[in-house]
């Protein structure tokens, strides 16, 4: 009976295991019930990755992101509204409330229709623009699918990114064309280190407006690749907000589409890149964990530099050191990857530093992987040894760790950089410098001692005077 029991416990669980780091509760909010048949796929390969699917409407009065002042959902999927936005229960306030405790979002736009006022004034909250013009969309007259936009080129078929750009790994890399229907370009905020671009737009691609059927475009609000057509945002707090230019590349017709950009005809991988993008937004890729994090002594008795284990060192980090000590520093991380943690590696260019920090960094150093080892197969440790600064105070022990596509890490451990004490100083004959300085006295000393020892063994010398008196 009992085994029958487990088994059954084992089953349930294995049901209710989700791939998503945080959490499997997902809303999915769309307009018209209608709609839903559309993407059949899409929500067969959420379900199969663990998620439960909530399915609601803007319009519902009982559509609540939180319930008694807690997150009630991990995870929102928007699909594109028709009518005028949102709706009150997901006021952009509500929405970056939802940010703010850590829930992920993914807002799917649709040039079909006019994108909805409130939406561009959500996204200026995130520093993301969108034509003042609600009705342009992204052509291009080269890289179009003849298949099924010979006429009005508003299918663009665009190359996968590339797996690792500009030293940034990227979660969304493949072979293989994807198919972007009537996308709405997006323009990213100057400098901000919370947006990255998933996919950009060709340098031939602009955004127009179908309903005017101009022969020219003047003065276009933003061309070529200055276009985003995904763009992912990470907040501070690590909770991520996509944004898809277009909604249409999610549908079953377009997973299985084929495509001719020139005169190759391809199948569209969207599909994978549609499961690519809510795997990262629904944080089951690019979550990075910390494990063990220590620093210790690294002089004297256990000396000898630091190794995989350290477990020997006598104090584990301590809250007091000394100026000029030598100590050895290491972090542990890992990343999650679907359903479990793998150890993690940065990019081929990039390098995890450790700061040893009181208001701005004394020391800034880079961290070395260490080889892998049975001791820890999920994780990679990051080491490094060095010589403390010749300040005392209040340092951190600081690995400030953020990159476009992972989740943040700012650890700081707080120590206390004491002085010398006054029995800790190195002793006067130890120091070179100092030697003429002792030969002095000693000279001196010797000196007196001769002195006075010729004093007392001379022979007084006053007979002799009076005899010459
Ligand atoms: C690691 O270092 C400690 C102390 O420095 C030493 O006792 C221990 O043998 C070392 N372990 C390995 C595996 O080298
Ligand atoms: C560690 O990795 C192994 C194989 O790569 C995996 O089966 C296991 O679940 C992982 N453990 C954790 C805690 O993620």
């Amino acid at each position: 009976m009992r085994w029958l029991f487990s088994i059954l416990l084992l089953a349930l669980l294995g049901v209710a295991h989700a791939l998503s780091y945080t959490g499997n509760r997902l809303l999915v909010v769309l307009e018209e019930a209608g709609e839903k048949d559309k993407y059949s796929t899409f929500w067969a390969d959420l379900t199969s990755r663990g998620f439960s699917l909530t399915f609601s409407s803007p319009k519902d009065d009982k559509l609540s992101l939180f319930r008694h002042g807690e997150r009630a959902y991990d995870h929102v999927i928007l699909l594109p509204p028709k009518s005028k936005g949102l709706g009150p229960n997901l006021s952009p306030q509500t929405i970056v409330d939802f940010i703010n405790r850590e829930g992920n979002i993914l807002m799917a736009l649709s040039g079909e229709s006019a994108t909805p006022t409130a939406i561009q004034s959500l996204l200026l909250e995130f520093d993301i623009h969108l034509s003042t013009d609600r009705n342009s969309l992204v052509v291009d007259h080269f890289n179009y699918d003849k298949v099924s936009a010979a006429d009005k080129h508003d299918v663009l078929v665009l190359d996968r990114p590339q797996e690792y750009k500009e030293g940034v790994k990227s979660f969304f890399g493949g072979n293989g064309v994807v198919a972007v229907p009537r996308a709405v370009g997006q323009v990213l905020g100057n400098e901000n280190p919370m947006l990255a671009p998933i996919l950009r737009a060709p340098s031939t691609a602009y955004p127009y407006n179908p309903k005017e059927e101009a022969e020219a475009v003047d003065d276009p609000f933003a061309v070529g690749t200055q276009l985003t057509l995904v763009t992912a945002f990470q907040a501070r707090n690590s909770a991520r907000f996509t944004v898809l230019g277009s909604s249409e590349l999610l549908q079953d017709k377009w997973f299985d589409a084929t495509v001719k950009r020139g005169d190759k005809e391809e199948k569209a991988a969207n599909r994978e890149f549609a499961k690519q993008i809510t795997a990262w937004t629904l944080k089951e890729t690019g979550v990075l964990k910390v494990g063990r994090l220590q620093h210790w002594l690294n002089e004297g008795a256990v000396k000898g530099g630091i190794n995989e284990t350290g477990l020997d060192v006598p104090e584990h980090n301590p809250t007091i050191y000394r100026i000029k000590n030598d100590v050895a520093f290491e972090i542990e991380l890992s990343e999650w990857s679907n359903d479990h943690f793998v150890p993690f590696h940065p990019a081929p260019s990039d390098v995890v530093q450790l700061e040893f920090s009181m208001l701005s960094p004394f020391q800034r150093l880079p961290l070395n992987a260490l080889a892998p080892s049975p001791t820890h197969p999920n994780s990679t440790i990051f080491a490094t040894d060095f010589k403390l600064p010749d300040q005392h105070g209040i340092f951190n022990f600081r690995v400030n760790f953020k990159r476009p596509f992972l989740t943040n890490v700012d650890e700081k451990r707080q120590v206390t950089v004491r002085h010398f004490a006054h029995d800790e100083y190195a002793r006067s004959w130890a120091i070179s410098g100092a030697w003429p300085w002792i030969a002095g006295i000693w000279v001196t000393v010797a000196g007196w001692v001769v002195f006075v020892a010729l004093w007392l063994y001379s022979a007084p010398a006053s007979d002799k005077t009076k005899k010459t008196q």
